[in-house]
Order: C-alpha cells, then sequence, then structure tokens
C-alpha cells in the first residue's frame, strides 16, 4: 500500500515541493494550508490521492481533525511533515506580543499539536498490534540552531521544534516512530523579500534555492527504509545535506564546593576563551 501523508502548510513554498514529490511517490497526500485556494491546486496537480485540508495546526482541535483526515480518508497516517509557518519579523526591543505569541503558535504550538494527535493514532495501532512505520519531519530553521538578528519569536520556537524533536523521538521509538528535523533554505514567499540577491534563480544551470531541492531528504525520511535513522537534525539545501550538532557539553571546571561571584570572572573567561560559538545570523 502507498504511504500516507499529511504535510502542513502545503499549499505555497517548500511544503508544496513535499506534497508534490510525496505526490509523484504514489503517496496518498493531505494537502493542509490556511488557504484552501493554493491547497486546492497542489491537491489538484496530485490526482485523486489527494485530499484538502484547511485546518489551522496551530489550534489542538484543527491539529487533531487534520490526523482524522487523514486516518478517515486513508485509512491511516505513515508520515507527518509539519512545515506550516509565519514569520513576524522584529527586533527584541520593538516586538508585540501579538507577535511573540502569533510565531510560537504556529510554529512550537503547531508542530506538537499535529505531532501529539498523530502519536496518540499510532500508539492505539501500536497496541492493537498493527504494525507502524510512524514517520515525522519537522521544520525547524538556521534561526533556531544559532539565532538570527530580528527573529527571536521564530528563532525561539525553532529552538523549541528541534528540543522537541529529540523528546519525541525517544518517546515513540517504541511505536515504531521516528522523529527527525531539518533546517532548510529556499526561495519562497518567507524569504525572497528578506534575502533576494542570495535567492534569485540563475538564467542556466542549477537552482540551487528551489525549494524542491529540499524534498527528497525528506521523502526518504519519510520512507519505511528510513526506521534507522531518528532525533535528528539536518541542515538542507541545494545539493547540500549536513547533519547539525545540537548543544554539546564544552569546557567544564568542577572544584567539588560552591563558587562566590567575584571567583568567577577568571574561571568564565578561561572557559569561553577557545570556544567560539557559531555566528547569530545577521549579527555584527
Ligand atoms: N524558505 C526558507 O529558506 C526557510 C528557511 C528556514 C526554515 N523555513 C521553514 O520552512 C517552512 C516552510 O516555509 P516556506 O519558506 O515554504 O514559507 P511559505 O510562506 O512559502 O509557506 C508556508 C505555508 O504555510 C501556511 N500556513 C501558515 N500558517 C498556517 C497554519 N496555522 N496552518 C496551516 N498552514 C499554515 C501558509 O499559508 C503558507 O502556504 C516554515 O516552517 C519555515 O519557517 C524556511
Amino acid at each position: 500500500m502507498s504511504r500516507v501523508v499529511v504535510v502542513t502548510g502545503a499549499g505555497r513554498g517548500i511544503g508544496r515541493a513535499h506534497a508534490l514529490a510525496f505526490g509523484a511517490t504514489g503517496a496518498r497526500v493531505v494537502v493542509n494550508d490556511l488557504s484552501a485556494a493554493v491547497a486546492g491546486e497542489v491537491a489538484e496537480l496530485i490526482g485523486p490521492r489527494a485530499v484538502v485540508s484547511t485546518d489551522d495546526v496551530g489550534t489542538w482541535a484543527g491539529a487533531r481533525r487534520l490526523v482524522q483526515t487523514a486516518v478517515e480518508t486513508f485509512g491511516g497516517l505513515d508520515v507527518l511533515v509539519n512545515n506550516a509557518g509565519i514569520v513576524r519579523d522584529r527586533m527584541v526591543v520593538s516586538c508585540g506580543e501579538d507577535e511573540w505569541d502569533e510565531v510560537v503558535r504556529v510554529h512550537l504550538k503547531g508542530h506538537f499539536a499535529t505531532l501529539r494527535h498523530a502519536a496518540a493514532h499510532w500508539r492505539a495501532v501500536h497496541k492493537a498490534g498493527g504494525a507502524v512505520s510512524g514517520r515525522v519531519v519537522n521544520t525547524s530553521s538556521g534561526a533556531g540552531l544559532f539565532g538570527s538578528v530580528g527573529q527571536a519569536n521564530y528563532s525561539a520556537a525553532k529552538a523549541g521544534i528541534a528540543a522537541m524533536t529529540l523528546v519525541a523521538a525517544a518517546e515513540l521509538a517504541r511505536y515504531g516512530v521516528t522523529v527527525n528535523a531539518i533546517a532548510p533554505a529556499a526561495r519562497t514567499r518567507m524569504t525572497e523579500a528578506t534575502f533576494a540577491e542570495e535567492m534569485a534563480a540563475p538564467e542556466d544551470g542549477f537552482d540551487a534555492m528551489a525549494p524542491e531541492n529540499v524534498s527528497p531528504l525528506v521523502v526518504w525520511l519519510g520512507s519505511e527504509e528510513a526506521g534507522d535513522v531518528t532525533g535528528r537534525m539536518f541542515e538542507v539545501d541545494g545539493g547540500r545535506v549536513c547533519v547539525v550538532h545540537g548543544w554539546r557539553r564544552g569546557p567544564e571546571v568542577d572544584r567539588g564546593e560552591r563558587w562566590s561571584p567575584d571567583e568567577l570572572g577568571d574561571v568564565v573567561r578561561e572557559l569561553v576563551a577557545d570556544d567560539h560559538p557559531t555566528p547569530v545570523y545577521g549579527a555584527g
């Protein structure tokens, strides 16, 4: 049987490319987007094996309906691709409460809510003795991994998605579910205004910033074959796939008793002296 795939935010950009790439493998696809018009176009391109969902993934009920749509329409769920997202870029000093809340809601809650309902489905199938090869691919960002000036809200949400991926991978392995994440880069509505020059399509040759370059890895991570890869973060763009290391313990000191603040200046400076973090995007 062909895979049953949910792609959130699949009406435009990278999500659209994912949905079409899964469709090309013969998968049955739930094309989710807030916009019925763009989701409908993608579903039409895939054909009768696609169905549209206009649920808002940043609501608990919407995420539950989305998972139900896959189960009721196609009899199950194999792959959840969490991709939907928005930006409301602001410097820390001028970010409003709504701009914070909406970005965290759509990205972080919008990833967790779908994951939560998909996980409940897979656990139920597993408990009933059914075979599960569940796959979740979350969408983080370089902003979430390294930080990005003007995007505290977005970076925090995307960092949360990275940490949530690790926890979900550890918890869901027992049910036959893998959970990985990508940090993509591509020319889309989200990026073309900000990175117009870097994102421009070449007149000829390989278009490294085409959203379609991101999807083959996501299709592979969604395959049955990919059951041995979980809890990983991949940067992916153009022809590049890079494993990204998470927080790792660096230089350390432990003297076995409490420090006083005035002792710590020299100690901390020595600890950070030769330990250089990846620069924040847009800093300096
Ligand atoms: N384009 C890049 O270079 C880049 C870089 C890093 C991360 N990302 C991430 O990739 C993902 C896709 O981004 P894109 O560049 O294709 O953006 P895009 O704006 O082209 O597409 C995002 C889609 O998500 C939909 N959407 C927004 N909120 C939704 C909601 N609550 N429920 C359902 N659908 C919703 C939008 O309608 C839109 O069609 C996002 O998570 C983004 O943060 C993109």
